[in-house]
Formats: structure tokens, C-alpha cells, sequence
């Protein structure tokens, strides 16, 4: 459903647990970059009436998962770092094209896969953790990105003919997998 090419390396969930704090704070910062995405494709588009509808809830969500995370640092005693750059995302994006209105299909596309991998590797914490409270917190944010990842596709196909975002679709996933394959196993949500 998901729509994935590949699964996260074997390593990398151990490599997660091995390290909790700094998955933390990693996954506290792509929640926040989750909303302003939100924000920044409103500022982009803001004539497409659906797309400004969704992007607001979605920036909300978001946000409410930031501060949900962040409450989860606090009790740990672990400070908020800043962000350090997301080579998945980044790598993801230089695959996008700049010209419109591809620019807005590929957005949305990568949003959606963005989505996706985290919902796989959420699973992949949930499977590997010990019951307890970060257990909970995995199990309880998955639903919605499999969620987000079908919302931003269901967007793409209100702007695109379903035949382009499929052909699109299936060419960024096979982008995306080469990415993760290559990634190294880091206590990061992306790598
Ligand atoms: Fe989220
Ligand atoms: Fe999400």
C-alpha cells in the first residue's frame, strides 16, 4: 500500500536503538520540517483551493507531532540541537524538477514517499522496542503517515492525469530505494 521498492537496511533499526536520543531529536525536526513544507507549498500555491485546505490541517498535525515529540525529549532530559542536513530528503530533492507544473508534481510525490518510509521504519521501531512508552509513540504516529502518504498522493492526481502520477510515482520510487539502500545505518528517521 505503501508503495515502496525496498525495505530499510537490516542495520538500521539497531543501529536506531542504539541511540535513541540523537532518533529523537532527529525524528523531533522532520515532524517540524513536515509542517513547514506544509506552510511553504501554501505560500507556493495559493490559488489551488484543496491543496491549501489539506496543507493546513497537515501543518497542524504536524506541529501537534512536533510538540509530542519534544514533550518525549523533555522527560528524557535531552536538550533540543539544531537540525543537521537530511541527505535522504536532500537527495530525494535533486531528483525534483524546478519548471512548473512538474515542480508541484514532484512535491507532492516526494512528500508522499517522505511519509511512507517513515510509516515503514515507525513499524520497524514499534516491532523492535520494548513495550513501554516510545514503543507507544511509534505505534501511535504510523497510522497517520500511512494517512499522509495517501493524502498527498490523492492531491496529485486532483492537479495530474492518474496516468502521470503513476509514471512519475514509479519512477521517484525506484529513485528513492537506490537512496535508501545507499544510506548508512545512523540513529537518524531518514539516514
Ligand atoms: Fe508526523
Ligand atoms: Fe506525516
Amino acid at each position: 500500500m505503501l508503495r515502496l521498492k525496498c525495505e530499510s537496511n537490516s542495520g538500521w533499526a539497531s543501529a536506531a536503538l542504539a541511540d535513541l536520543d540523537t532518533l529523537l531529536i532527529d525524528h523531533v525536526h522532520c515532524e517540524k520540517k513536515a509542517a513547514s513544507t506544509a506552510l511553504s507549498l501554501i505560500n507556493r500555491y495559493p490559488e489551488k483551493t484543496l491543496l491549501v485546505d489539506e496543507m493546513i490541517t497537515h501543518a497542524q498535525e504536524e506541529l501537534e507531532h512536533f510538540a509530542l515529540v519534544l514533550g518525549y525529549l523533555k522527560e528524557r532530559g535531552v536538550a533540543l540541537r539544531r537540525d543537521s542536513a537530511d541527505p535522504y530528503v536532500n537527495q530525494l530533492l535533486e531528483h525534483a524538477h524546478r519548471d512548473e507544473p512538474r515542480r508541484l508534481l514532484d512535491a507532492l510525490i516526494v512528500a508522499a514517499l517522505i511519509e511512507a518510509r517513515s510509516c515503514e521504519r515507525f513499524q520497524l521501531l514499534v516491532d523492535a522496542l520494548p513495550p513501554g512508552e516510545l514503543r507507544d509513540l511509534f505505534d501511535g504516529l504510523m497510522p497517520s503517515e500511512a494517512r499522509h502518504f495517501t493524502m498527498f498522493l490523492t492531491l496529485a492526481r486532483e492537479y495530474f492525469p492518474a496516468t502521470e502520477v503513476e509514471q512519475r510515482l514509479e519512477e521517484y520510487t525506484l529513485i528513492e530505494a537506490d537512496i535508501v539502500r545507499a544510506l548508512p545505518d545512523e540513529a537518524r528517521m531518514h539516514g
